[in-house]
């Protein structure tokens, strides 16, 4: 058997769950090559921006490791904008789901409102107010946000800056979107049989 035969759920059996559940850690397994791939969609297009979105994201995880961040906090910078194309309203939702199993709460905390933290530095252009983060203030993750947005992501849109390429990155990503989800989730399957 390669591949489930019931019609639906309620039909199905236990083997054929032990299939889906190995077909799906392989899957698994191989999410970082399509993020990555999916991030390499982000090139091209300027938006009217000086650097793509693919640009910006390769800067702004360039700045990070730089400036000595961890691991978990550079592949942060790399793919915190990586929902630009599916959900340009929301984007900053996108990276939060895709890295929230794999890292520090906080950090993924981080992800999900860099762009209200960012706002910071264009709000008040478009008639809003730019102090808008502040009212996160006591967060423990505020300070980390207003580092991120202020120091690495509002300044990497320079077309001169001396971007590491992609391929820097790779590893970093794999292993980090290589650990197990959630520090490791109860396998339903076992818990089933036992
Ligand atoms: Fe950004």
């Amino acid at each position: 058997m390669n591949q489930a035969s019931f019609r639906r759920f309620d039909e199905s059996h236990l083997e054929e769950w032990h299939l889906i559940d190995a077909r799906f850690r392989d899957y698994q397994a191989d999410a970082p090559r399509r993020v990555l791939e999916h991030l390499q969609r982000l090139a091209g297009d300027h938006h009217g921006y000086p650097v793509d979105r693919y640009e910006h994201c390769l800067q702004t995880a360039t700045r990070a490791l730089r400036d000595g961040a961890d691991e978990e906090m550079v592949v942060c910078a790399l793919l915190h904008d990586i929902g630009d194309d599916l959900a340009p309203a929301n984007h900053a939702e996108i990276a939060a789901g895709i890295l929230e199993p794999f890292i520090d709460p906080l950090n993924a905390w981080m992800i999900r409102h860099h762009e209200l933290f960012q706002g910071y530095h264009y709000r008040h252009y478009f008639g809003q107010d730019r102090h808008a983060r502040e009212q996160f203030r006591d967060h423990p993750a505020y300070e980390r946000t207003v580092y991120f947005c202020d120091h690495w992501d509002q300044v990497s849109f320079d077309p001169d800056y001396d971007t590491l390429p992609l391929k820097h990155f790779v590893p970093m990503v794999e292993r980090v979107l290589g650990r197990p989800p959630f520090g490791g989730l109860p396998d339903p399957i076992k818990e089933n049989t036992q």
